[in-house]
């Protein structure tokens, strides 16, 4: 018996056990996520609506689409969009971007000139974390003559085309403080589009990333690395290799912020733990002319 599910105007087929576990598993290995039996009804439905839009009548031959046709590749590009999980929103964390913004304002105050200071939005979605670092580095330190420069990655290609773009729905602002709204965005208008200012826009730049493959990726010396909502979907032996990469990618002095309980038991030789219990942040130590890490 062929079994369906009605979902809305769309019918899509039942997945088996067989199916669940095999799209499960190639979930998991190439992004990371580790999607739950209960989620089982989300993953149909995201495939079988995809099947409909591509003519495919069966998860097994879209899976061998997907795995061995020559478009399998782009095919890719469009499901892994429609099969992660890309909520976000401006200051999403505010005691995260406090805690940015006290690190930022010492390095604003800092005499002498270090070069841009760099941040690293990991698993950006469709930017509005990374705008939001720059708009906290626009505050402080182009005042004080100093330089930025913030990096968005992500899995998804289409997401990073919508940061690129930097324009969202009048309510993604709901979370925005009034000096951030002035700051950050151009031409607002109440109920319209809004558009992230011409300066941040040039500050910030997206580009693809998978972080499981962080060593292809060549960021390095970062002063912030913030990475939340992320490694959560991952298991907790993913998350640790992958902080342990992160690690190494922060300039002496550099701060990691990750999403609170996201990873409790980790720690690195080169990090220090920044004790507090509303933030999830490492500090990188500083290394002494001979190379050696030191406490400050
Ligand atoms: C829930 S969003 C988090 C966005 C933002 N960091 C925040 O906290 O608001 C998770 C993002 O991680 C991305 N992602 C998932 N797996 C990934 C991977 N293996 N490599 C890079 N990005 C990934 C997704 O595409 C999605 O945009």
């Amino acid at each position: 018996m062929n079994h369906q599910l009605r979902t809305g105007l769309s019918t899509v087929p039942e997945m088996d056990d067989t199916q669940f576990v095999r799209w499960q598993g190639l979930l998991e290995e190439r992004t990371g996520m580790c999607l739950a039996p209960q989620r089982r009804s989300f993953l149909q439905t995201s495939l079988g609506l995809r099947m409909r839009e591509v003519g495919c009548d069966s998860y097994q031959e879209y899976y061998d689409r997907i795995v061995n046709g020559a478009s399998g590749a782009i095919e890719w590009s469009t499901l892994v969009d429609r099969l992660t999980v890309q909520e976000t929103r401006f200051f999403r964390d505010p005691d995260a971007f406090a805690f940015v913004e006290q690190f930022v304002q010492q390095k604003a105050a800092e005499s002498g000139d270090d070069g841009a200071l760099e941040f690293w939005s990991v698993g950006c979605s469709s930017g509005e974390e990374a705008y939001s670092l720059a708009m906290v580095a626009e505050r402080h330190l182009t005042a004080q003559g100093k330089r930025y420069a913030v990096t968005g990655t992500d899995i998804s290609t289409i997401v990073l085309r919508k940061a690129r773009a930097g324009r969202y729905q009048p309510r993604a602002l709901d979370w925005v403080t009034d000096e951030y709204r002035q700051l950050g965005f151009k031409d607002l208008q109440p109920g319209s589009p809004v558009q992230v200012s011409d300066t941040l826009r040039q500050r910030c730049c997206f580009s693809q990333v998978n972080i499981l493959n962080l060593a292809n990726c060549p960021l390095q010396s970062q002063h912030v690395i913030y990475c939340q909502n992320v490694l959560i979907y991952f298991r907790r032996w993913r998350r640790r290799e992958i902080l342990n990469v992160l690690a190494e990618r922060l300039a002496p002095g550099g701060i990691l912020v990750i999403g609170l309980g996201e990873m409790v038991d980790w720690q690195h030789p080169l990090l220090e733990q920044v004790h507090s219990s509303r933030v999830s942040a490492f500090v990188r130590k500083q290394s002494n002319s001979t190379g050696e890490t030191t406490r400050r």
